[in-house]
């Protein structure tokens, strides 16, 4: 199993390659994303407004220092205490390889265990199965349906929002230390 580092993100994590990802259909199918990172300025932007939104991004590197995607904890809700997940995998020979659920465990270390957060979710469209399963292998199996939420490809898309409680997570790390 690929080893991965989360890094908090960087302007000089705005490479091409990095801005490469939002202009390739493939990783951008599921998402907004296509090209709404055009150049070196939309990434400080984008960068600056996140930050400032409170979102949590991370660069997600190989064992071997590559940077291969980006993961965030976003949508900070303190005063209900939750937040949700986004991840994109940029580089398209690391789909498929266990990558968002090694990303997404880290992320929730760091909301439950850091943040404190009661609730984490992740919200996707219901044609993201990938994404979909990411979720579901992470333990976030209660689900709700935003009916046609966004438009997408021509036509008006259901997204699934699946979450996990703090306490669920915690008799689940309590679990795993027990067999450990
Ligand atoms: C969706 C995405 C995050 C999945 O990341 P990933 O690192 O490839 O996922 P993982 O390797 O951790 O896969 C976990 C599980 O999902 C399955 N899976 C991953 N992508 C899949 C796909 N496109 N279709 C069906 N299953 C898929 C894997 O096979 C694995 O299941 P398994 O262990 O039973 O075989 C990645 O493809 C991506 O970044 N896509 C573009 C951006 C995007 O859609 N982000 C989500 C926006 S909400």
């Amino acid at each position: 199993m690929e080893k991965i580092i989360l890094k908090p993100f960087t302007v000089e994590m705005i490479t091409p390659v990095y801005l490469a990802w939002f202009h390739d259909p493939d990783v951008c199918k599921y998402t907004e994303n296509f090209e709404s990172v055009w150049d070196i300025n939309d990434g400080i932007c984008w960068l600056n407004a996140a930050q400032a939104r409170g979102d949590k991004v991370f660069g997600i590197f190989t064992g071997t220092g590559k940077h291969i995607g980006n993961c965030a904890i976003d949508n900070m809700d303190k005063k209900n205490s939750h937040a949700g997940m986004s991840f994109l995998i940029g580089n398209k020979d690391y789909w498929g390889r266990g990558i968002a659920v090694m990303a997404g465990a880290q992320l929730m270390r760091i909301g439950f265990e850091t943040f404190c957060l009661n609730k984490m979710w992740i919200g996707t469209l219901i044609t993201n199965f990938g994404m979909i399963r990411v979720a579901a292998k992470l333990g976030l199996l209660c689900y709700s349906i935003l009916p046609q939420e966004k438009y997408s490809d021509g036509e008006f898309v259901d997204v699934v929002r699946l979450s996990m409680c703090r306490t669920e997570y915690m008799s689940r790390l309590k679990e795993t230390n027990i067999d450990a």
